[in-house]
């Protein structure tokens, strides 16, 4: 049995947008259910826009949602959470540049967040507070330093320290890996691997393609237009995937060169404006298999194999899903010029 250390149920969240006779309702997450296993790291991947920083806000506890409910150890949280419960999921953000203050040097920053949290007596602080650096491969030289004196991937390790200086048991990554030089970028996801061995903690991944988190996590949820449409174990979701869209995902892999595991999807369509949902399926309009009933029924999410499920009428009606070359450019280091069979969306 899986156990959930952290559980999303029926997550809504919607924006009024715009004013008068232009205003609307904008869904960006549209019912949300996804459960974090204790020690795992789960992947959430999606097009930009697709509400991956509205769920983990919500999880964070920075933004409220309009309906549903988040648990942690089968207990309820909300937005207004006391120092306990704030502790337990902490979060680290795309931009390591924006997201550390550059007044405070790092000691000082450690300092005001072990004292919060009163991690340690105020006696250990410093000697925890370089603990926390060595586990994120900085040293204590970096305790009176600025954030300015650090390169980006260094300054991603210091938000990283900071998310653990209050020893949570969930770590939310927004897309902590995309502003980083292409160089670094394998170094903080080996980073993130390394916290999830020797420290056991349970990190929910979230990210803008499949090819940055394929070595990194244990299953993969993908996310579109503010819906989970499969998730699945990481090896099963690239062997079987049953939706047309993690298809079409898979597929533009290859078409990444060797350096860029950092590009954007490249799904052809440009997604429905969330202010204006399409009837039933939400992929419909951009999937090359859909019939009439998929323009009028929304597909919840449904066990398709075991420890897999997906949002897909279709999804026991599919071919088994053939990749073109299995040897994709962002994996072995050779930029590729062979075009990607599209056959899910033909
Ligand atoms: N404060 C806000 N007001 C109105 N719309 C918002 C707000 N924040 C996000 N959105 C919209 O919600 C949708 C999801 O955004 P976001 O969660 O940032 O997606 P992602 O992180 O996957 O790129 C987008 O359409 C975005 O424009
Ligand atoms: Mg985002």
């Amino acid at each position: 049995m899986n156990d959930a250390v952290l559980s999303v149920i029926g997550v809504r969240k919607e924006y009024a947008v715009g004013s008068g006779k232009t205003h609307g309702t904008l869904k960006a997450l549209g019912g949300i259910d996804l459960n974090l296993n204790r020690g795992e790291i789960l992947a959430l991947v999606g097009e930009s826009g697709s509400g991956k920083s509205t769920l983990a806000k919500i999880l964070v506890g920075s933004l409220s949602a309009t309906a549903g409910n988040v648990h942690v150890d089968s207990t309820p949280v909300t937005t207004n959470r006391d120092r306990a419960t704030s502790r337990r999921i902490q979060m680290v953000f795309q931009d390591p540049y924006s997201s550390l203050n550059p007044r405070i040097t790092v000691g000082g920053m450690l300092a005001e967040l072990l004292k919060f949290h009163r991690v340690v007596p105020r006696n250990q602080i410093r000697a925890e507070s370089i603990r926390l650096l060595n586990v994120v491969g900085l040293n204590e030289d970096a305790l009176t330093a600025y954030p300015s004196q650090f390169s980006g991937g260094q300054r991603q390790r210091l938000a990283i320290a900071r998310a653990l200086a209050p020893r949570p048991e969930i770590l939310i990554a927004d897309e902590p890996v995309s502003a980083l030089d292409v160089s670094v970028q394998a170094t903080i996801l080996e980073l993130f691997s390394q916290l999830q061995r020797d420290l056991g903690i349970s990190i929910l991944f979230i990210a803008h393609n499949l090819s940055v988190v394929q070595h990194l996590s244990q299953r993969i949820a993908v996310m579109y237009l503010g819906r989970i449409v499969e998730v699945a174990e990481t090896r099963e979701l690239f062997a079987n995937p049953k939706h047309p869209y993690t298809r079409a995902l898979i597929d533009s892999i290859p078409r990444m060169s060797a350096g860029a595991v950092n590009d954007a999807f490249e799904v052809d369509g440009e997604p429905p404006s969330p202010i204006n949902l399409p009837s039933g399926c939400r992929f419909s309009p951009r999937c090359k298999l859909a019939t009439p009933a998929c323009r009028s029924i929304d597909p919840a999410l449904t066990a398709v194999g075991p420890n897999h499920a997906a949002a897909c009428i279709k999804a026991d009606q599919l071919e088994p899903y053939v990749f073109a070359s299995r040897t994709t450019a962002a994996t072995n280091g050779t930029p590729t010029t062979n075009t990607p069979t599209k056959e899910a969306l033909r």
